[in-house]
This record gives C-alpha cells, structure tokens and sequence, in this order.
C-alpha cells in the first residue's frame, strides 16, 4: 500500500433515527468516545423514512460508505418504520449487488439511546471496512461531464 493509499480518509454517511441511534450518537459524544471524524451524521425522524434514493444519490456524487441505523427490533418509534426500512434495505442490497457495488459499502443496523459504546465500535468498524474497499468507483457520476463551464468550452 502506497503512502497515499494510506492517508486516505473516507467520506462515509450515516442517517441515524432520531429517537435510538441519533440519541446513541449523542451519548457517545457526552460520554467522549472516540469514534472517527470522517462519518458525517444526518438525522431522520425515523429509519423508516430513509428513501433507497438517498442512499443512491450519496454513491452517486462521491460518498464512500453508508450506514443506515435505527432502533432495535420492537423499539421503533413509528411501531414499524425499522422493518420497513430493512425490507428496504434488503431490496436496495440486491440491486447494488446487481450494479456491482461493492457489499460492506451500505450497511444497516440498530443502535439504541444507550449504546454510546455500541455506536463508537460501529462507526470504527464502518470506517475500517470502506478503507479497506477504497475509493467508491461503481455507480459514482462522473462530475466533469456535469460542469456548465466545460459545455461552454466545447
Ligand atoms: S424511530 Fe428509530 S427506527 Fe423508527
């Protein structure tokens, strides 16, 4: 591995439910684990209400990894949004199989409120993981061919 291959850092998406893994998040901050800085956090009122878009939108413009992450099983808020959103998940699997992308680069899981530890291994295994894939190459819009400026050049 090169020294550049090394130095690289992920960009890595994290919707967390607002009422478990978001709340797991915040303990882990008032409680000051570490976890590693290049997962950016965006919280949803509900795993349920992550669209497989959103997921796809993230590849697409350059997101190395994603992680969807909700209440345990019987903890949902919603009653039911964390078994709609694994059916999703599920679904949306098969089809970045089908794409080519590769299977530890979306991931899913439940983190309540209290697991502050929980949440600091997840987000370090994450980043592990998506390092050792590397860069996200499938399905990533090529940004160039969207430049206005490089229309008007040609
Ligand atoms: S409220 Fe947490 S998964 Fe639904």
């Amino acid at each position: 591995m090169n020294q550049e291959a090394k130095e690289w850092n992920p960009k890595i998406l994290a919707f967390l439910c607002n009422w478990c893994s978001y709340a797991g998040a915040d303990l882990a901050g008032i409680s000051r684990l570490q976890y590693p800085p290049n997962v950016r956090v965006i919280r949803v009122p509900c795993s349920g209400r992550v669209d497989p878009y959103y997921i796809l939108k993230a590849l697409q413009n350059g997101i190395d990894g994603v992680l969807v992450s909700g209440c345990h099983p019987g903890d949902c808020h919603y009653i039911s949004g964390n078994y709609v959103a694994r059916r999703r998940f599920a679904a949306l699997n098969s089809l970045l199989d089908f794409i080519g992308v590769e299977k530890n680069r979306v991931q899913f899981t439940w983190i309540s409120a209290a697991e502050a530890e929980r949440f600091s291994k997840v987000m370090t295994e994450i980043t592990e993981e998506i390092k050792a894939l590397g860069p996200a190459k499938r399905f990533v819009k090529d940004n160039k061919q969207a430049q206005p400026q490089d229309v008007e050049k040609k």
